[in-house]
């Protein structure tokens, strides 16, 4: 076989319940593994490091259909279904976005994606009936992620974090969620490996977040490499 084969791009997914520290955690990855630019904003810094290439993602977002949703899902209470089906919509335009870049062997790193849905959806709004319909979209949201790493917190520990955070920062409709609903989120997080064959790898949030950055990037070095 020719050594000009190249290998397709791993695509990893990184979730959990808010508050679990994946904003700090992003910083410390792009810092580890530099960037080819958010595709989203449409920066290229170009920065391939040890030969790989990354690119970040992220939802709901990732592309400009992905980014002006955005803001109205996180703010407009909606009924659960159309809730539901707009992070449907804005996932399909992230994987076709995607697929050029898995296919030159670029790997995607992204922040949030189905287990979401799941989590958040399906488990946290009660969505029960559609979970048959829900899987049924997800086999038509092909390229698929190759890696789940989710950060476990307790949502008690969790809810201190974003109060921690102070007064003037604005609460999406999730943040304004009470206890019980990301209760039910995490479950939803502690099942989704037995609903996929995809590799999960669920990583304790509340050590400090030096360790937990650590712990996912030996994760992610030991993925890319498989
Ligand atoms: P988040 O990723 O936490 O962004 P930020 O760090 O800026 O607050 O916010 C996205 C929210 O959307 C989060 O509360 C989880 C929720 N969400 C769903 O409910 N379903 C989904 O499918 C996705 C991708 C996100």
């Amino acid at each position: 076989m020719s050594q000009d084969v190249i290998r397709r791009g791993k695509y990893i997914v990184v979730d959990g319940i808010d508050g679990g520290g994946k904003t700090t955690l992003f910083g410390s990855l792009k810092e580890e593994f530099p960037f080819l630019g958010d595709v989203d904003k449409g920066t290229n810094s170009n920065s391939a490091k040890n030969g790989y290439e990354f690119i970040y993602t992220r939802e709901p977002g990732g592309t400009p259909l992905g980014e002006s949703l955005r803001p109205l899902i996180l703010s407009e209470p909606m009924d659960r279904f159309s809730e539901m089906c707009l992070f449907m919509a804005q996932r399909k335009e992230v994987r076709v976005m995607l697929e050029p870049y898995l296919n030159r062997g670029t790997h995607v790193i992204s922040d949030r994606s189905e287990s979401a849905s799941f989590a958040y959806q399906i488990r946290g709004r009660r969505l029960q009936h559609l979970e048959n319909i829900f899987w049924e979209m997800n086999r038509n949201l092909a390229p698929f992620p190759t890696m789940y790493i989710f950060l476990d917190i307790p949502p008690s520990i969790a809810f201190e974090r974003l109060n921690n955070r102070g007064e003037n920062v604005t609460r999406d409709v999730f943040e304004k969620e009470k206890i019980e609903y990301f209760e039910k989120v995490r479950k939803g997080f502690l099942e989704f490996p037995s609903k996929v064959k995809t590799s999960c790898i669920f990583v304790c949030a509340t050590n400090s977040k030096e360790r937990v950055a650590s712990e996912v990037i030996v994760h992610i070095k030991q993925h890319i490499s498989l």
